[in-house]
């Protein structure tokens, strides 16, 4: 039978073989499929492995840092690359959802490709593809899904930067991936973090991305996350997080008023992410949210509770 052991035994095992004395290159999101991935490969290859991970300035309230500390302590050899300023300059003046997905996965790329030279030459790429990556490539129709995989899809790469791609997830469906990186040492907190959209809070910084609204946004997201893992209702939302609104609205502080913009929390329960219900948070856990948010998040004056399922909302904003 197919156990996690058997699986990381076989895979590592082809890894080696076909790998033999190259080097191998693997992006790291610090996202499951990307961490297995790379665990499997350094127990195949050891340091003819490198990590690289790029900051995108999009991540939520000391991801970055936490990520690559993450995978460092696993023995992962992580580059990390802070690449805050591109980001933010492709994404000037964009406010479309799919302009500023488009602008970002060129971005990656372009940035990717710089450090891959730099660290390079890498005759292996490694990705975590899954089975679904590889069926819903094929089924447009599926796009919300599929999608998932388009800013680490890599097709998008210069020609005289060629790899000859290591996927030893291909086979597997998300929950034995989890259960592959169980046995792998992977430790929970890695394996059980919500999904992360690869465009990051760009799609949920709704209007123009700008350096101030995206801190803004981290501020509010972290007193969301902070709530909801203190609370217990963390374990009960498949994603949970804030979203920032382009609108402002009259509010009144002290004897002054004000004109500030518009948070919303989303918390949204899931098993395959195509459908998705919000999720009954407490009434004092949404009022101490709302509560901590207009006091210690500036610019924001007004807070509002997502109560709409997918469909026909989606899960994200953008
Ligand atoms: P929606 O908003 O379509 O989201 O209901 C479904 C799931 O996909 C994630 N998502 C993305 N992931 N790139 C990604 O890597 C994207 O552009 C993207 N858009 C949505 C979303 O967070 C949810 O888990």
């Amino acid at each position: 039978t197919w156990t996690p052991r058997a699986i990381a035994e076989e895979q590592i095992a082809r890894i080696r073989e076909r790998v033999g004395g190259e080097r191998v290159l693997c992006a790291v999101s610090g996202g499951v499929d990307s961490t297995v991935t790379a665990v499997l490969v350094h127990r195949a290859v050891g340091a003819q492995l490198q990590c690289l991970f790029v900051d995108t300035g999009l991540l939520r309230k000391g991801e970055g840092e936490e990520v690559v500390a993450a995978l460092r302590a696993l023995g992962l050899p992580v580059a990390a690359v802070n690449a805050a300023e591109a980001f933010l300059e492709a994404l000037r003046g964009v406010t479309d959802p799919e302009e500023k997905r488009v602008r970002i996965g060129h971005t990656f790329i372009a940035v990717f490709a710089e450090h891959a030279r730099r660290l390079g030459p890498f005759r292996f790429l490694a990705q975590g593809t899954l089975y679904p990556d590889v069926i819903e490539s094929r089924a447009p129709e599926r796009r919300a899904a599929a999608r998932i995989k388009t800013h680490h899809n890599v097709g998008g790469l210069p020609p005289d930067l060629s790899f000859e791609l290591i996927e030893p997830l291909r086979y597997l469906f998300k929950d034995e991936v989890r259960a592959l990186g169980a046995h792998l040492g992977i430790p929970e907190a890695l394996l059980r973090r919500q999904p992360f959209p690869g465009p990051g809070l760009a799609v949920r910084c709704v209007g123009e991305v700008t350096w101030e609204r995206l801190e803004r946004l981290r501020a509010a997201d972290a007193i969301v996350q902070e709530e909801l893992a203190r609370s217990g209702w963390a374990e009960r939302a498949a994603q949970a997080f804030a979203v920032l609104l382009p609108v402002r609205s009259v509010g009144v502080m002290g004897d002054a008023r004000t004109y500030e913009e518009v948070v919303v929390v989303r918390a949204v329960a899931t098993e395959d992410f195509m459908t998705a219900n919000w999720v009954p948070l407490p009434h004092e856990l949404l009022d101490r949210i709302a509560t901590r948010i207009v006091n210690e998040v500036p610019g924001v004056n007004r807070v509002l509770y997502d109560i709409t399922n997918k469909p026909p909302a989606t899960i994200e904003w953008e």
